[in-house]
C-alpha cells in the first residue's frame, strides 16, 4: 500500500502496481509530485505516472477544482501537447497518467547547448501552435517553461503539466486579496514548495507575479522566456532571490537578445520583446498572432540555413569541402598526388641524396600553404559575404571577425554564421575565429569601425550617405599578407 511517504519521492516504487499501471522505473522529480515511467497494463502501452504530492491536494474542495481543470486539459489533444490519459487516486494520493514522451527538455537541450537558432524558433513555433488550441478550449497553461517542453527524438516538441500550476494557487478561502504581489510566492507556494518557486518565477508574467487574473497573453509571456533561454541560453530576468527575480519580472527591461548574443537577427529580438511586454495589452494579442509570425521566421531562417539542396548538390558540397581542405585547394590535392608518385618511383630506384631535393622544394610549399591557411579563408570568406546585398563591411581585428550588416533579413544571418563555421572547421591548427554580426550600426560607429585595422571589405556607399570615397574597397586598409 502507498503511504505520504512514498508519494513524495523517499521510497522507491518501481515495480509497484497503481490500479493497473505498473510502475517501471523513476523519471524524475519536480515541485509537484514524482514522475515515474510505467506501463498500462490493459492497453500494454507505455505511460508516464505523476504521483502529485499530498500537501497540493489536501482538501476535498481543492481536489475537487483540480480533477476537474484536469478533464479540461484531458480534452485536449494536439500533437505538442502531452496527451493526459487518466486521472485517479489510490489511498487520497493523487496520480496522473500521461503519454510517455522518449526525449530530452528543452532544460536539458539549452544546459547541453544543443539548440541553435532555426531549433529555437521550431520549438517555439510547435508549442505556441498547442497553445492556440489549449487556448480556444479556454485552458491556460500557467507554468510554461523549458522544463515543462520536451522534444522527442523527431523533433516534435510537447508541452506538459497543462493547468497544473492551478494547483499552486491558494485555496479560495484562504487567499490574499487579488492585488497582493507576493501571494502566489510567499503564502502557499513558497511554505510548502520552495523549490518550486525558484525554478517557476523566471518564467512568470508581471501579472501572474502580481497574482492578478491570468488571461492567454500570460502564456505567452512566459513562452517568450523560453525562447529567450533558447537562443541566448541565459533567462531574461534574474535576482538573488525569487523576490528579486520578480521585482525585474514587473519593472525592469530584459537585455535584449541581439545584444547578449551578438549574431542574432534583429527580428528574434523583435519577437522576444514583444512577448516580454510588462502589459498584457502590448503583447500578442493571442498565440495565433505569434504563431504566423514565428512562421515568417521561421521560413527566412530556412530560406538561409540551405536545407534544400539536392543530393547531387550536397555531394558536389561535400567534395568542394573537401577539396578545400586540402592547403592550396585542387593545386594541393595535384601536390599531394605528385609527392605520393615521387615516393613511388623512388623506392624503385637506387637511393640518391639528390633525388631529395624535389620532396623538399614541395614540403616547403606545403609549409607555407599551411601556415597562410588562415589568412586565405578569412580572405575567402570576407569574398562570400561581400556578395550579399545586405553587408557592409567585414572586419577581421583583434582576432575576431566583424561583418557588418544593414537591413538584412534573418536568411542572411544564418548565412554568414554557416559561413563562418565553415571557416572554422577548415581550419588545421589554431583557435576558432571568434565572430560577431553587427546590424544596422549608426554612421558613428560603422565610421569609427571601418578606420580600424583589417577591414576586408567595406561597401563603397552606405545608402543615404554620400560615397565613401577612399574607404571603399580601400587597399590601404587591406589586410596585411592577404592576397
Ligand atoms: N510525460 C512525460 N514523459 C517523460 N518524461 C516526463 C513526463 N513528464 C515529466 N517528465 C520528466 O519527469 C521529470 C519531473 O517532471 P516534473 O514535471 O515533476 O518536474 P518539473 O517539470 O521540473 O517541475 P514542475 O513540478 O514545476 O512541473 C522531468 O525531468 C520531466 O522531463
Ligand atoms: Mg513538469
Amino acid at each position: 500500500m502507498l503511504c505520504v511517504k512514498d508519494i513524495s519521492g523517499s521510497t522507491d516504487l518501481t515495480g509497484t502496481d497503481l490500479k493497473h499501471y505498473r510502475i517501471e522505473a523513476f523519471i524524475g522529480q519536480g515541485g509537484m509530485g514524482v514522475v515515474y515511467r510505467g506501463r498500462d497494463t490493459r492497453l500494454n502501452r507505455p505511460v508516464a505516472i505523476k504521483l502529485l504530492s499530498p500537501a497540493l491536494v489536501a482538501s476535498a474542495e481543492r481536489r475537487n477544482r483540480f480533477v476537474q481543470e484536469a478533464r479540461a486539459a484531458a480534452a485536449l489533444s494536439h500533437p505538442a501537447i502531452a496527451q493526459v490519459y487518466d486521472i485517479d487516486e489510490v489511498d487520497g494520493c493523487l496520480f496522473i497518467v500521461m503519454e510517455y514522451i522518449d526525449g530530452r527538455s528543452v532544460g536539458r537541450l539549452i544546459a547541453d547547448r544543443e539548440l541553435d537558432l532555426l531549433s529555437s524558433v521550431e520549438i517555439a513555433f510547435q508549442v505556441v501552435e498547442g497553445l492556440e488550441k489549449a487556448h480556444e478550449a479556454g485552458i491556460l497553461h500557467r507554468d510554461i517553461k523549458s522544463d515543462n517542453i520536451m522534444v522527442t527524438r523527431d523533433g516534435r516538441a510537447k508541452l506538459l503539466d497543462f493547468g497544473l500550476a492551478k494547483l499552486m494557487e491558494p485555496a479560495p478561502a484562504a487567499s490574499a486579496p487579488p492585488s497582493d504581489p507576493l501571494r502566489t510566492l510567499t503564502k502557499d507556494a513558497g511554505r510548502t514548495l520552495p523549490g518550486l518557486v525558484m525554478g517557476t518565477v523566471p518564467y512568470m508574467s508581471p501579472e501572474q507575479a502580481r497574482g492578478r487574473d491570468l488571461d492567454v497573453r500570460s502564456d505567452l509571456f512566459s513562452l517568450g522566456v523560453v525562447l529567450y533561454e533558447m537562443v541566448t541560453g541565459e533567462l531574461p530576468f534574474k535576482g538573488e532571490t525569487p523576490l528579486d527575480t520578480m521585482h525585474a519580472i514587473a519593472y525592469e527591461e530584459a537585455r535584449p537578445v541581439t545584444v547578449v548574443r551578438r549574431n542574432l537577427p534583429p527580428q528574434v529580438h523583435r519577437i522576444v520583446s514583444r512577448c516580454l511586454r510588462k502589459r498584457p495589452e502590448d503583447r500578442y494579442p493571442d498565440a495565433e498572432t505569434l504563431a504566423s509570425d514565428l512562421k515568417r521566421f521561421k521560413l527566412d531562417l530556412e530560406s538561409g540555413s540551405r536545407t534544400d539542396l539536392r543530393p547531387i548538390e550536397r555531394l558536389q558540397a561535400w567534395f568542394d569541402r573537401m577539396i578545400s581542405s586540402v592547403p592550396l585547394g585542387a593545386k594541393g590535392v595535384w601536390i599531394v598526388a605528385g609527392v605520393v608518385v615521387l615516393a613511388v618511383l623512388l623506392l624503385f630506384t637506387s637511393f640518391n641524396w639528390g633525388s631529395l631535393i624535389a620532396p623538399a622544394v614541395i614540403g616547403v610549399f606545403l609549409y607555407r600553404g599551411i601556415r597562410n591557411r588562415k589568412k586565405r579563408l578569412l580572405a575567402d570568406f570576407a569574398k562570400k559575404v561581400s556578395r550579399m546585398p545586405s553587408v557592409e563591411a567585414v572586419i577581421f581585428h583583434d582576432g575576431k571577425m566583424t561583418t557588418v550588416v544593414k537591413d538584412a533579413p534573418a536568411s542572411a544571418f544564418v548565412r554568414i554564421t554557416g559561413l563562418i563555421e565553415e571557416m572554422n572547421g577548415k581550419l588545421f591548427f589554431g583557435k576558432p575565429v571568434a565572430a560577431e554580426i553587427a546590424s544596422d550600426l549608426p554612421a558613428e560607429e560603422f565610421q569609427a569601425l571601418i578606420r580600424r585595422l583589417g577591414v576586408l571589405y567595406v561597401r563603397t556607399e552606405r545608402p543615404g550617405e554620400p560615397p565613401a570615397g577612399k574607404q571603399g574597397k580601400n587597399k590601404d586598409h587591406s589586410f596585411s599578407g592577404m592576397k
